[in-house]
């Protein structure tokens, strides 16, 4: 993502409680308004005063963190993977999905997967395999195969391009399932927004580097 310091709270792209029954209002109005604002803050706060490096995206941010000064590294890393994560995980969702992916991210899905219900059990099992918080990711590689990673904390799967998030810290899900974590992945599965996926894995793909042959 390209955006820069200061960074500014996206809206949430439906109303707190669209995503009912799957996802609660209350849910989604904590998790908007409370975690995902947390993470804008804590990130304008750690940049504050670091004119050096309130030019960087917040991709080269999540990647490049390792630059950093020492004394705001480990809190940039945390809080530009939270601002980047979550950016993904409220625009991934939608309150009336398309039940199946599109073209050409559809033919991925087949020569990755074999079909989208494979798929779906990989990333389940990403999901419930993170100990502790994390997020499970759907996510292209520079030649456009797809893979399912999971990451801990805030940390992002870049450099690969993470295409579908389902964040798996409590504050996602507790309310509505407590510690029922697969409960809340099925639920948020039915509220994948395909075509939004699709259409990111069309622009990855249009505008990926083409390797050099030799
Ligand atoms: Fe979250």
């Amino acid at each position: 993502m390209d955006e820069r310091y200061p960074f500014a709270l996206p809206p949430l792209p439906y109303g707190y409680d669209a995503l009912e029954p799957e996802i609660g209002g209350r849910t989604m109005q904590y998790h908007h308004d409370k975690h995902f604002a947390a993470y804008i803050e804590n990130l304008n706060r750690l940049l504050a005063g670091q004119s050096a490096y309130q030019k960087w995206s917040l991709n080269k941010l999540c990647t490049d963190w390792e630059e950093l000064p020492q004394d705001i590294r480990q809190g940039v890393r945390n809080n530009a993977g939270g601002v980047f994560n979550h950016a993904l995980y409220f625009e991934n969702l939608a309150p009336t999905p398309v039940s199946s992916p599109l073209a050409p991210l559809s033919g991925a899905i087949a020569r990755s997967f074999g079909d989208s219900e494979t798929m779906k059990n990989v990333l389940k099992t990403a999901a419930l395999g993170q100990f502790g918080s994390g997020w499970a990711v759907l996510c292209a590689d520079k030649g456009g195969e797809l893979r399912v990673v999971k990451t801990a904390n805030q940390d992002t799967p870049l450099p690969l391009h993470p295409l579908l998030v389902c964040d798996v810290w409590e504050h996602a899900y507790y309310l509505d399932y407590q510690n029922r974590r697969g409960d809340y992945f099925d639920s948020w599965w039915r509220l994948v927004n395909w075509p939004r996926v699709s259409h990111d894995y069309e622009i990855w793909m249009s505008r990926r580097i083409p390797v050099p042959q030799p």
